[in-house]
């Protein structure tokens, strides 16, 4: 019998999260109808509309199911929808669980992703009792694979020609975050420099890539 999971409202200092409804059908489709926003991802854009219809009853069901969190990210400053975190594949016997995140383009390059996901996993190794947490990447996702070092994952290693999109053949890194290495500890100075837990840069990440 599944327990269930309810998704949470999480706040950070410039971000809202919170469950999917209806109406962000019409954002999410924008969102993920964009070549340019899917580039990395492992599956093509969408082009009907009904996949947004799906992904927020999807949404629904994993919280029924307790099989893990799909939030939506607003803008504190004008309720914006900025794209989505989650976390999905909960294991409660292996207490493990994978991340995932998309965000509009016009978000990037503000530290809205990083900062929607280190709420997410505060509240997850609390609430979920996580022991592992899992992400994987395209190898050419630079923008993907810095989020996660920044959170303070580890890439541990690669998984050659892991997805074959419209016949692009691609590779994906896979990274984990243990419960013991969290918060990292360059953590209170969030607006810092996270290390570099790796030297391969140049190249780059996303499992479940984006954790569709
Ligand atoms: C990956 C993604 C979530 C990043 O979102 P974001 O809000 O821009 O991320 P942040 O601003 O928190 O951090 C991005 C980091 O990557 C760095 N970066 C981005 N592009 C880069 C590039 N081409 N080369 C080097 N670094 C790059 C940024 O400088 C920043 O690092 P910094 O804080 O050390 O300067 C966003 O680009 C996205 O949603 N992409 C489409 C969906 C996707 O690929 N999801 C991931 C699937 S695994």
């Amino acid at each position: 019998m599944p327990i269930p999971l309810p998704t949470p409202t999480l706040h950070t200092a410039r971000l809202r999260l919170r469950p999917f409804g209806d109406a962000d059908a019409h954002d999410l489709f924008a969102l993920h109808s964009s070549a340019r926003v899917l580039r990395y991802w492992d599956s093509p854009p969408w082009s009907g509309r009904g996949r947004a219809e799906h992904f927020i009853t999807t949404c629904q069901q994993m919280a029924e199911e307790g099989a893990g969190a799909r939030l939506a990210v607003d803008r504190l400053a004008d309720g914006s929808f900025l794209g989505w975190c989650s976390l999905s594949q909960w294991n409660q016997d292996y207490r493990s669980a994978s991340l995932g995140y998309c965000f509009d383009e016009a978000a990037w390059g503000h530290g809205y992703a990083t900062e929607a996901a280190r709420v997410l996993l505060q509240w997850a190794f609390a609430a979920m009792d996580l022991n592992r947490i899992q992400a994987e990447t395209d190898t050419r996702n630079i923008a993907s694979a810095r989020v996660l070092e920044k959170l303070g994952f580890v890439r541990e290693g690669t998984l050659r020609e892991d997805c074959v999109v419209n016949g692009e053949v691609s590779d994906s890194w896979v990274y984990g975050l243990i419960r013991r290495e969290w918060p990292p500890s360059w953590e209170p100075t969030l607006g810092g420099a996270a290390p570099s837990r790796s030297r391969a840069i140049g190249r780059h990440p996303g499992g479940f890539r984006g954790g569709r």
